[in-house]
């Protein structure tokens, strides 16, 4: 009498794993933060990312994540990482948290520039929301082979993106598969952030398309935040937007940004995805956060802004997801197709730096990160007459 249910108990575990084992949901992480660079904000010194490679090693061999990458753009330490967890997993993100205070610790010793800058509060309290670090996170079910590329800045801010992300998901001038692909055809939706109000919205692509426009041609206020695709509000896209949240009406925006995109079957080739970035577009950032430049996409070896602190920087990495492994990279910038791009921007660089001080090269007052612009009409304001 007791055997059938026991039997039935037996074979609903057995189903589930074998359900679990074929349904695998993975949950890419990038996390990342500048805690010191060698040379000022220049580069970061390979005894942090050994740091970082040690505690990634320890968190996989207690299974707490299944695989991990270590690199670093610039002066920011990147940790990339496949865990199980879902996105904004305390553990993950304490994880990370403590990875970058060890690392810290290092670059104090080492006296490297700005050590620990990134980590604005003390004690982690359960998520890395407003705490400093920048991460981008996405969740999803395997398909039988999954594509990922993972973008990396430096000396910009999160709407950097905008553009390319825009190109990928909604320019058929861009993107061959919207048009021809019935998988892509329906388009995709975009969730916009306003970063001094702290509000999101959602939009259509094509249908809303010149609205989105509108928003997101304003890269210093409205973000692209995610994309999913339309038909079947499958994740897409995600930009590490969690520094903005910061202070409630303060702008915050300048935060070296990453980004995670999904590739092939469905969505955008990794050709596509790659495309944007074949223009040196004008980014905000640069020199003193306060400059605009051109976005230069480089190898990783080539991340090592140094003409006035840049120009700005972008690397991309292919990945594939396995069983919530990390197969590759490729470095994907690393094409010589990109040669021309690079050389553009180094047109570009010196074409704006010629604008020394002035505007546009120099941002306009209200999104400069630091300003003498108050003290000098404090100064003056005795001296302003009326005509
Ligand atoms: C920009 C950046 C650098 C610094 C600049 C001045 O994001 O990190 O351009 O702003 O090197 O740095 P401080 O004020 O530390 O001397
Ligand atoms: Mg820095
Ligand atoms: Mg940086």
């Amino acid at each position: 009498m007791i055997v059938a249910p026991i039997l039935s108990l037996l074979y609903f575990i057995t189903s589930q794993t074998y359900l679990g084992d074929l349904m695998v949901r993975t949950t890419v992480s990038v996390i990342k933060a500048d805690i010191g660079g060698l040379a000022g904000h220049h580069i970061v010194h390979p005894r942090l990312k050994e740091v970082a490679i040690e505690e990634l090693s320890n968190a996989r061999d207690a299974r707490l994540i299944e695989d991990f990458y270590v690199t670093a753009v610039g002066d920011d330490l990147q940790l990339i990482m496949t865990h199980r967890k879902g996105v904004e997993s305390s553990e993950i993100h304490e994880l990370a948290w403590n990875t970058f205070k060890r690392a810290t610790n290092v670059a104090k010793e080492l006296g490297l520039y700005g050590a620990g800058q990134d980590l604005l509060k003390d004690a982690f309290s359960g998520n890395l929301k407003g705490m400093g670090p920048g991460v981008a996170e996405m969740e999803f079910e395997e398909r039988p082979s999954d594509p990922i590329v993972i973008f990396m800045a430096d000396k910009t801010e999160p709407g950097a993106f905008n553009l390319p992300i825009f190109k990928i998901f909604a320019d058929p001038f861009n993107t061959a598969g919207l048009v021809i692909d019935p998988r892509l055809h329906d388009g995709f939706i975009f969730e916009i952030m306003d970063v001094y109000e702290s509000k999101i919205v959602e939009m259509n692509s094509p249908e809303e398309m010149y609205d989105i426009l509108s928003l997101i041609g304003t890269p210093g206020r409205y973000v692209v935040r995610r994309v999913f695709r339309k038909s079947d509000r499958e994740i897409a896209a995600v930009v590490s937007t969690t520094r903005l949240n910061l202070i409630a009406g303060k702008y915050v925006g300048k935060d070296d940004p990453v980004a995670i995109v999904r590739a092939q079957s469905g969505f955008p080739a990794l050709g596509e995805i790659l495309e944007p970035y074949s223009l040196p577009f004008l980014v905000a950032g640069w020199m003193r956060g306060s400059h605009h430049g051109p976005l230069m996409p480089v190898s990783e070896k080539d991340a090592r802004p140094t003409r006035f602190d840049g120009p700005p920087r972008i690397v991309a990495l292919g990945f594939q997801v396995q069983e919530s492994k990390l197969i590759g990279p490729s470095d994907l910038f690393s094409d010589v197709a990109f040669d021309e791009t690079r050389r553009l921007a180094n047109i570009i660089t010196d074409y704006m730096r010629r604008h020394g001080p002035f505007m546009p090269h120099r941002l306009g007052p209200e999104e400069m990160e630091y300003t003498t612009l108050p003290k000098v009409l404090e100064k003056l304001k005795d001296r302003f007459k009326t005509e």
